[in-house]
C-alpha cells in the first residue's frame, strides 16, 4: 500500500525512495536513490511485515540523492525512523549540539537531526517527546515518526501540507490527497504546529501546547480515476487533451451562461473592497507567474489599475509598496508553494486583501487567503504544468471584467460580450487541439535543437516565456522567451540558420509590429515557426513553418495559443526519449525555500 501511494506522490519528487514498516519491536526498512520503478522490485523482496509504517519519495535539498540520504532516517538505536517534507533551517546548530551529546550521523541531510532529537528528548512518552522536538525545529516541516515498539504514527506539520485520511478501521497520512484517494474520500487538513497520533483505530490531534483539539473532515471532490493516465502514455499529454473540459468547468463555474452574469462562489472579498482597491499585486512562480503576466496586462488596460505583476520568490525579499488598498492576488496551481506562500504572508503583513486563484481546495493557500476563485482543472499530475494555466488565465480574466464594471471602467454590455467570447473558449481550444500532427512533425524537425527563441507582445509575450518554459521543463533544450521588440537590442546576435524562432503572431493589436520582427530574423537566416490565425498568408509566406490557431478576442488569445507550444514541447521531449511526467531536477510543487 505504501509503495503503490507513493508512486501516486511521485510527482511531488523522485530522486530517492524509502520505507520503514514498524512489527513487533523492530523496524524493517529498505531505502535508495531513485525513482520508484527502479527501486521497486528489491523493497518488495524486502521482508518488511507488519501493518503499520511510513515511506517517502525524495526531492533532494540538502545531500545528494543517494542511499543514505535517502529517507526514512534513523535514531542511534535504529527504533525510532522519520520522513520528512520541507527544510529544517537550524539543523547545522541542531546537529553540531547533538554531536557533541554523543549521537552518530549517517547521512548529510537537515532531516536527520528529527530522529535524533526525539531520541534525545524521550522519557517514555513518544508524543511528549516529539513535542518538545519540533518545538527546536525552524523551517518547514511535514514528519511522520515510527518506532519499533509502537502501532501508532505520530506526525507534525509546519507549512508543508500534511493530510490525514480516515478509513474504517484503517487510516492514513499523506502530503496530497492523490495519494490516499483509492482507500479514502474523509480527510482532515492539520493546521500549522497541530501534531497528531494515528493509529488504525484512532486519529487525536493536539496543538502547540499538547491540548486535544478537533479539525474538519472535509470530503474529497476527486475521482481517483482523474489522478490516473488511462489510455495516455503520459499525465501530460492527458492534461493537455483535458484543457477544452477544465476550461468549461472552471468557466461554468464562475459565468452563468444564460445570464452571463460573474458569480464567484467564494469570494468573501465585498465588492466595496475592490471598487475602492487602488493597486493590484500579483503574486506567482514558474507557469503561475506567466498567468500573473498576462493578468498583470488585463488589469491595466481593461481596469486602468495601476498593477504589478511578480514572481513570489522575489516579491518576498523586495516586496513593492503594497498597503490597505492593496488587492493581492496569488496564483498557484498546488495552493502549496512556499514561496507563494510566503509573499502571501508578507503582503498581509502590510494591510493587503489576498485573493487566491488554486486549483486544490484545502490547500496551504486557499486557507491562509482572505478569499478564493478555485480554478476547476481537476487534479494536475504531470509536472510541467498546462491544463492549470489556461484555467487560471480564463479565472483571472473574469475577474478582471469583474473589477473593470465594478469600477466603472467598462459598460455591462461591453463587459457581457466579452464574457460570451470567454464562454466559446473551450471550443477554440478543442480546436487548437487539432494541430497536434503538425507539432509533431515540426518536433521531429527540431528535436535535435540545442538553442530555441521564443518571441512574442503583448498579452503574448507571457505565451513566449510560457513555451519557452515548458520546452525547458521537459526537453532539456535551452529555450529563451523574449519581447519580441527587445530582439534587436541585443538577442537577435543569436539568430542563425540551426536555431529556430518561435513567433506568436497571431490577429491583435501588434501583429503587424511581429511581422517585422519576423523579417528581421528572417533577413539573418533564422528558421520561424509561427502561430497564425487562419487565412494569414502574410504570416504563411514570410515563415517556414506556420501553426494555424483559432482566432479569439486578444486577451483570450494566450489561453488558446498556448496549446501548440504545449504540444511542440511535449512531442519534442518525447522523441528525445525523456520521462516527461517526471522531468530531472523538478518537481511538481516545491514546498522548500
Ligand atoms: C513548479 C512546478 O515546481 O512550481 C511548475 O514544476 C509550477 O509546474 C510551479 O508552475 C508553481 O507551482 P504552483 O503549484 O504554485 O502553481
Amino acid at each position: 500500500m505504501i509503495l503503490d501511494s507513493l508512486k501516486r506522490l511521485e510527482y511531488r519528487g523522485y530522486d530517492s525512495v524509502g520505507i520503514a514498516v514498524a512489527g513487533d519491536g523492530e523496524i524493517f526498512w529498505e531505502k535508495d536513490k531513485g525513482n520508484i520503478a527502479s527501486v521497486e522490485s528489491r523493497i518488495r523482496q524486502a521482508n518488511m511485515p507488519g501493518n503499520c509504517g511510513i515511506g517517502h519519495t525524495r526531492w533532494a535539498t540538502h545531500g545528494k540523492p543517494n542511499r543514505v540520504n535517502a529517507h526514512p532516517h534513523f535514531d542511534c538505536t535504529k527504533n525510532i525512523a522519520v520522513v520528512h517534507n520541507g527544510i529544517i533551517e537550524n539543523f547545522h546548530d541542531l546537529k553540531e549540539e547533538l554531536i557533541e551529546t554523543g549521537h552518530r550521523f549517517a547521512s548529510e541531510t537537515d532531516t536527520e537531526v528529527i530522529p535524533h532529537l526525539i531520541e534525545k528528548n524521550y522519557e517514555g512518552d513518544l508524543l511528549k517527546a516529539v513535542i518538545s522536538s519540533v518545538k527546536r525545529l525552524q523551517g518547514s516541516y511535514a514528519i511522520a515518526v515510527a518506532t519499533a515498539e509502537s502501532k501508532e504514527i505520530i506526525v507534525a506539520k509546519l507549512r508543508s501540507p500534511l493530510v490525514i485520511g480516515i478509513g474504517k478501521g484503517e487510516n492514513f497520512i499523506a502530503s496530497d490527497v492523490p495519494a490516499i484517494l483509492p482507500y479514502t474520500k474523509e480527510v482532515i487538513y492539520l493546521d500549522d504546529q497541530d501534531v497528531a497520533v494515528v493509529s488504525a483505530q484512532s486519529v487525536r490531534i493536539y496543538d502547540s501546547s499538547g491540548n486535544l483539539v478537533t479539525r474538519r473532515v472535509a470530503t474529497v471532490q476527486w475521482e481517483q480515476e482523474e489522478a490516473e493516465k488511462g489510455e495516455y502514455r503520459h499525465f501530460m499529454l492527458k492534461e493537455i487533451h483535458e484543457q477544452p473540459e477544465a476550461l468549461k468547468n472552471t468557466i461554468d463555474s464562475i459565468i452563468d451562461s444564460r445570464t452571463c452574469q460573474i458569480r464567484f462562489p467564494h469570494l468573501e472579498i465585498p465588492d466595496k473592497f475592490l471598487h475602492e482597491a487602488q493597486s493590484i499585486t500579483l503574486v506567482a512562480c514558474g507557469t503561475a507567474y506567466h498567468a500573473a503576466l498576462v493578468a498583470k496586462y488585463a488589469f491595466t488596460n481593461l481596469t486602468n489599475l495601476p498593477t504589478l505583476a511578480e514572481p513570489a520568490s522575489e516579491f518576498r525579499y523586495s516586496p513593492p509598496y503594497i498597503d490597505s488598498h492593496t488587492l493581492l492576488i496569488a496564483i498557484s496551481q498546488s495552493g502549496e508553494t512556499a514561496d507563494t506562500l510566503a509573499a502571501v504572508q508578507e503582503a498581509k503583513k502590510r494591510g493587503a486583501k489576498v485573493l487566491a486563484i488554486c486549483n486544490v481546495t484545502g490547500s496551504s493557500l486557499a486557507r491562509a487567503s482572505d478569499s478564493i476563485i478555485y480554478t476547476r482543472a481537476g487534479p494536475e499530475i504531470g509536472v510541467a504544468s498546462t491544463k492549470a494555466y489556461t484555467t487560471q488565465l480564463a479565472a483571472v480574466i473574469a475577474l478582471t471584467l469583474h473589477l473593470a464594471e465594478l469600477k466603472g471602467k467598462m459598460e455591462k454590455s461591453a463587459q457581457e460580450e466579452i464574457l460570451r467570447d470567454l464562454l466559446g473558449i473551450p471550443d477554440a481550444v478543442e480546436k487548437a487541439l487539432n494541430v497536434e500532427p503538425q507539432t509533431v512533425e515540426i518536433a521531429e524537425k527540431f528535436k535535435d535543437t540545442t538553442t530555441f527563441l521564443y518571441i512574442g507582445r503583448h498579452y503574448n509575450l507571457a505565451t513566449a516565456f510560457e513555451g519557452a518554459l515548458k520546452l525547458k521543463e521537459i526537453s532539456y533544450i535551452h529555450a529563451e522567451g523574449y519581447g519580441a521588440g527587445e530582439m534587436k537590442h541585443g538577442p537577435i546576435a543569436l539568430v542563425q540558420p540551426n536555431y529556430p524562432t518561435v513567433a506568436i503572431a497571431t490577429r491583435g493589436a501588434v501583429r503587424e509590429k511581429m511581422l517585422s520582427n519576423i523579417q528581421e530574423i528572417k533577413a539573418r537566416g533564422g528558421p520561424v515557426i509561427a502561430l497564425a490565425n487562419p487565412g494569414d498568408t502574410e504570416v504563411k509566406e514570410l515563415t517556414d513553418y506556420t501553426i494555424e490557431v483559432p482566432e479569439v478576442r486578444e486577451v483570450l488569445s494566450p489561453i488558446v495559443n498556448i496549446i501548440p507550444l504545449q504540444l511542440l514541447a511535449y512531442y519534442i521531449a518525447v522523441k528525445k526519449g525523456y520521462n516527461v511526467d517526471q522531468p530531472r531536477n523538478l518537481a511538481k510543487s516545491v514546498t522548500v525555500e
